[in-house]
């Protein structure tokens, strides 16, 4: 992460080795291709400390791999108290982030809170980003979709509100 400047989005999940850091690699890669990547901050942490210092999950790196995008640079860490001001947008996969993040998050910072795909302006019925951890490869392909979807409409979304 570049300094303070810029629009800060930090992506979290439970182990930051699924699906925050492909959050994080879709993101930047989106931001990158329209030329913005000075314009923003990106980065993903987690709500637990299983995985900490380890590379994204073997899984999740083929996958991504297989549609572009290098997550083996990425390290896990955790979500630490400086995040909440040092981040605009915290954007959580699934409810059970969302609900740690707010037992975690200092009262002034709060409204910084949202679902990723509540965020990213997502139809879909529900707006988690479930959990592909103890699942197959379809679960770690349907990971990739709707954070391919929710990057797209969460560049857009910033896009209009910082007139970018
Ligand atoms: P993530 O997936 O939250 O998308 O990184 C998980 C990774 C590890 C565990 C759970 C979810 N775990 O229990 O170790």
């Amino acid at each position: 992460m570049n300094g303070k400047e810029g629009i800060g989005v930090l992506f979290v999940c439970l182990g930051n080795i699924c699906r925050s850091p492909t959050a994080e690699g879709v993101f930047a890669a989106r931001v990158a291709a329209a030329g913005l990547g000075p314009r923003f901050r990106i980065d993903s942490a987690g709500t637990g400390d299983w995985h900490l210092g380890k590379p994204p999950d073997p899984r999740t790196r083929r996958a991504a791999e297989a549609r572009g995008y290098d997550l083996e640079p990425l390290r896990a860490r955790r979500i630490e108290p400086a995040d909440f001001a040092r981040f605009h947008y915290i954007l959580a996969m699934d409810n059970l982030n969302l609900r740690d993040l707010k037992r975690l998050c200092p009262a002034e910072s709060t409204g910084r809170l949202d679902l990723f795909l509540r965020a990213s302006g997502s139809l879909h019925a529900s707006l988690e980003v479930p959990d592909p951890y103890s699942g197959d490869a379809s679960h770690f392909e349907r990971v990739l979709d709707l954070i391919e979807q929710g990057a797209h409409g969460l560049l857009m979304a910033l896009r209009e509100r910082h007139g970018l």
